[in-house]
């Protein structure tokens, strides 16, 4: 079968150096993995093409690509799952990460967040005579965060690393995760409020994009999740994303709806009067348009039920 890919390319030691893209037609197999089609490319047409692979076995988490725009393990994606005969595809590098050079990316600021949040285990309390240990039950719940192999596609996807990249993102915070989920670590309480503040866990927009590219099944955004509900219950609740959390349950609860003046004065913070000044010309712009809600609640008719919904959600009945 004749194949044609179109490669993004890039070169930093030319004058004006720009990413650009490289068409190659080869021949390949049935069996081929997109990453058998790009080292056939390297081996037999162009030898100057860069990328970084290892154990072309989904284990070592070096081949992270973009493959037709979604970041993939390029030795996991077998090329007849995202090509057909006649089709041209696409490959770059991942994204959210600079380019050093053709597909291969710059992890420095990946491997940073993941020192960010201190990822060895701080026991406390006397020394075991032995080991430290852990429940199987517990060690079976860690087991499937445990297998990130720190390959990037997460972050590659990552909606809001796009618009800001101090967020710590779903790798790190997924690594993250499995300390405070480890019976055998004694700072989860620190972790979470370190884990609190602005660019931690309240920055996640649930986008699910981690959840949908990570290739093996690590959930991150599922992790962030708990994290949050971890730190409420730990009473952490210093920021403007807890705060949200609170008084958009409390609204519902109280008449069945959501007051959005409340939710806004609310997660700012009452006694944050920079921050309601701050926010002062978007009310008044959304009172002249009528869009204000009243402060009062206005319940529903059927607050009752939507009450048995939330106590359901809580685990209250
Ligand atoms: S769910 Fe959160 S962490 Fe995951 S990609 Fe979206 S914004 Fe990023
Ligand atoms: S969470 Fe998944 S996608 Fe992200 S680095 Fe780990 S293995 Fe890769
Ligand atoms: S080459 Fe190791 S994960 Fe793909």
């Amino acid at each position: 079968m004749l194949a044609k890919l179109r490669v993004g390319r890039f070169d930093p030691e030319t004058s004006s150096p720009e990413p650009y893209f490289q068409e190659y037609e080869l021949e390949v197999e049935d069996w081929f993995s997109v990453l058998d089609a790009l080292i056939k490319i390297r081996e037999e047409i162009d030898g100057t093409l860069s990328l970084r692979c290892a154990c072309r076995a989904s284990i070592c988490g070096s081949c992270g690509m973009r493959v037709n725009g979604r970041a993939k393990l390029v030795c996991k994606t077998k090329l007849d799952s995202v090509w057909s005969p006649g089709e041209t595809l696409t490959i770059e590098p991942m994204g959210n990460m600079p380019v050093i050079t053709d597909l291969i990316t710059d992890f420095t600021s990946f491997w940073d967040k993941v020192r960010q949040i201190d990822p060895y285990m701080q026991p406390t309390g006397p020394e075991p005579e032995a080991e430290y240990l852990a429940s199987d039950e517990s060690m079976v719940h860690l087991a499937g965060v445990m297998n990130c192999i720190m390959c990037g596609c997460c972050v590659s996807e990552c909606t809001v690393l796009e618009v800001d990249e101090n967020f710590i993102g779903p790798a790190a915070l997924a690594k993250a995760y499995r300390f405070v989920a480890d019976p055998r670590d004694g700072k989860a309480e620190e972790r979470l409020k370190d884990l609190n503040e602005p660019t931690g866990i309240w920055d996640c927009t649930r986008c699910m994009q981690c959840v949908e590219v990570c290739p093996k099944d690590v959930d991150p955004m599922g992790r962030i999740m708990v994290m949050r509900d971890l730190a409420m219950e730990a009473g952490v609740k210093s920021t403007a994303g807890s705060r949200h959390t609170d008084s958009f349950v409390n609204s519902v609860k109280r008449s069945g709806r959501l007051n959005e003046t409340r939710l806004t004065i609310e997660s700012i913070g009452v006694m944050n009067i920079p921050g309601q000044l701050a926010m002062a010309p978007v009310g008044v712009k959304a009172l002249l348009k009528g869009k204000l809600p009243p402060v009062r609640d206005h319940k529903i008719p059927s607050k009752k039920a939507v009450g048995e919904i939330v106590k359901k959600a809580e685990g209250k009945n």
